[in-house]
């Protein structure tokens, strides 16, 4: 199956005390997004970045898509935030809004894509009256809030299941739509999950933690390769 697939750093990982020369140097490095966590102590037990930090990288971009993934609740007024500061992509939990399809609708008329984002528990059934309005459909392969856990295994047949309905949809309406995994990905492992169905891969740690992150994402890459 030749897809292609897409690496999006997530600068979680990154050194925050010089993160405009580290978003330039994954992109140096091959980036195809850059994956922005967001994280609000309060959805999850975790605090980091906001739209001010999305701002100040946006002009360290270039024409590289900025993924924003949204942990925090509620959604609306900070996704609106995003849209300018100039997210690309603005993916949120649906357990995190009261109005999905609202939710949705705003991230859009704002000029962004849109994203859903499934916790390893929540049921697919968020995509039943949603799909036709996304452009990409997130799984975490961990639980969210903390970078550099352990992938959970129990996600691959959710994977091929979210393929499934989105080769549905895309046959319906010729709409693309992106399949993007976060959590616990790396060299040995993004096969499979790519296997499964998978498009688009968040990788932090396995990056950022790396001593050559062009290393580290050429090596995912050569694993790709391989399907
Ligand atoms: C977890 C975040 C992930 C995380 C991925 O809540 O959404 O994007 O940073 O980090 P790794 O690749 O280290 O699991
Ligand atoms: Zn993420």
């Amino acid at each position: 199956m030749s897809r292609n697939y897409q690496i999006a750093p997530s600068i979680l990982s990154a050194d925050f005390a010089k993160l405009g020369d580290e978003v330039r140097a994954v992109i140096a490095a091959g980036a195809d997004l850059i994956h922005f966590d967001v994280m609000d102590n309060h959805y999850v037990p975790n605090l980091t970045i906001g739209p001010m930090v999305c701002t100040a990288i946006k002009p360290h971009v270039g024409n590289t898509p900025i993924d924003v993934h949204l942990m925090v609740k509620p959604v609306d007024a900070v996704a609106a935030e995003f849209a300018k500061a100039g997210a690309s992509i603005i993916s949120f939990h649906p357990e995190a809004s009261e109005h999905i399809d609202r939710t949705i609708g705003l991230i859009r008329e704002a000029g962004c894509k849109a994203g859903l984002v499934f916790n390893p528990a929540t049921p697919l059934s968020y995509l039943d009256y949603t799909i036709d309005k996304l452009d990409l459909i997130l799984l975490m392969s961990v639980n969210p809030g903390f970078g550099g856990q352990k992938f959970i295994d129990g996600v691959l047949p959710k994977i091929a299941e979210v393929r499934e309905r989105i080769d549905a949809a895309e046959q319906r309406t010729g709409r693309k739509i992106l399949l993007e995994v976060d959590g616990g990905i790396k060299a040995d492992n993004i096969a499979k999950v790519a296997a499964a169905g998978a498009d688009t891969f968040v990788a932090g740690s396995a990056i950022y933690g790396a001593p050559s992150y062009a290393n580290a994402i050429s090596s995912m890459r050569a694993a790709l390769a391989r399907i």
